[in-house]
């Protein structure tokens, strides 16, 4: 039997789940959980739309750009939305960022504000989601730095080693929600028959035999030599051990998810295709610090070829990092071709 399978007989839901996670904290108060299941149930509710896409009229685009100057999908609206209003209110959380807003999002005057700070990608591969691709939301909380007054934009920008908890959830076959407080990688299915999630996937640890490397190749031309040189290593050229296959899905919690499971290494390096974008197009707030840090939790590591993610300070909200995540080794190789062939 996989140890990863539910003892039949015990149904662990997700609040029971974190609120014995909460007793290895005497000091907690119980903010952190009722926070973690609001998220939850913004999954709930936004699986409950993407689900029904090509039924609710919410496919296509509203014509507008984000931040990031890409189309917004209608289905990101609604995310976003319904992860802010799930929280505004509830006197959890000082200040809120998002992949789709410029600046902060600040707790309106007439609600209370809290400890924590939440940081989240509402839904994550949206580019996906006319295809009926596995898209996902992402998120992460902090502690704010100061206890009074509003929170700031220096409360959002932490390294992600001060990070309290990250998890992710996947609309795939099935939704889920996968979390950690720094207690081990936690993942949960939702049954659609009792509207809750349950435990389904306890204590996740990377398989130390990897399946996959992840990575949108039809970039090559455009990456390092260090980057092509560590690709043709994992091809089984330059002595690896064995070649791994290729996935690559193209929606970021999707494709980690799966390494996750199955052991293997997903990147998006810097490349030089864009002058604008010299360091890659994945976020540093919103995506590469809370994986690395359920990475690093179960057992694996994250780089942007240079240092760990989680050492990274950031200076800017909309930060962008090259990202190499997955098993430990693999991602020290990805460090030890770029040491060897890049840094100058
Ligand atoms: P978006 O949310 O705009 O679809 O971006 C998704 C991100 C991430 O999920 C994925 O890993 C990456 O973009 C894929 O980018 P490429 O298409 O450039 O490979």
């Amino acid at each position: 039997m996989a140890t990863n399978s539910v003892v039949p007989g015990q149904i662990t839901t997700i609040e029971r789940h974190i609120l014995d996670q909460q007793l290895i904290h005497p000091e907690a108060t119980g903010v952190l959980t009722s926070l973690l299941y609001d998220l939850a149930l913004a999954g709930k509710i936004i699986a409950s739309r993407t689900t029904r896409a090509g039924l609710a009229e919410i496919l296509g685009s509203t014509g507008e750009e984000n931040v990031q100057g890409e189309e917004v999908q209608k289905l990101d609206v609604f995310a976003d939305l319904t992860i802010y209003r799930l929280n505004d209110h509830t006197g959890r959380v000082a200040v809120m960022a998002s992949e789709e807003h410029p600046d902060i999002i600040p707790i309106p005057d007439h609600f209370p504000t809290g400890k924590y700070v939440l940081l989240f990608d509402p839904l994550d591969g949206s580019s996906n989601i006319d295809y009926n691709v596995s898209i996902g939301t992402i998120f992460a909380i902090y502690n704010r730095k100061r206890w009074n007054g509003p929170g700031t934009v220096d409360d959002c920008l932490q390294k992600g080693r001060d990070l309290v908890a990250a998890g992710y959830i996947i609309y795939g076959s099935s939704t889920m929600m996968v979390y950690s407080t720094g207690h081990g990688v936690h993942g949960f299915t939702l049954d659609p028959s009792v509207g809750e999630f349950l435990l389904s996937h306890p204590n996740i640890r990377i398989p130390e035999e990897p399946k996959y490397y992840s990575v949108n190749q039809g970039y090559q031309t455009y990456w390092t030599e260090g980057v092509r040189r560590y690709t043709e290593w994992l091809q089984g050229h330059e002595g690896q051990r064995k070649s791994l296959s290729l996935r690559y899905i193209g929606s970021l919690v999707a494709d980690f998810h799966r390494n996750l499971l199955a052991g293997g290494v997903f990147y998006y390096p810097a490349d030089t295709r864009d002058p604008k974008r010299p360091h890659g197009k994945l976020r540093l707030l919103y995506e590469a610090i809370p994986l690395s840090f359920l990475a690093e939790q179960a057992g694996g590591y994250a780089s942007d070829g240079r240092q760990p993610i989680l050492d990274i300070q950031p200076t800017h909200l909309h930060q962008r990092t090259p990202l190499f995540i997955g098993n430990r080794d693999l991602v020290e190789k990805a460090e030890a071709f770029i040491r060897e062939y890049d840094v100058k």
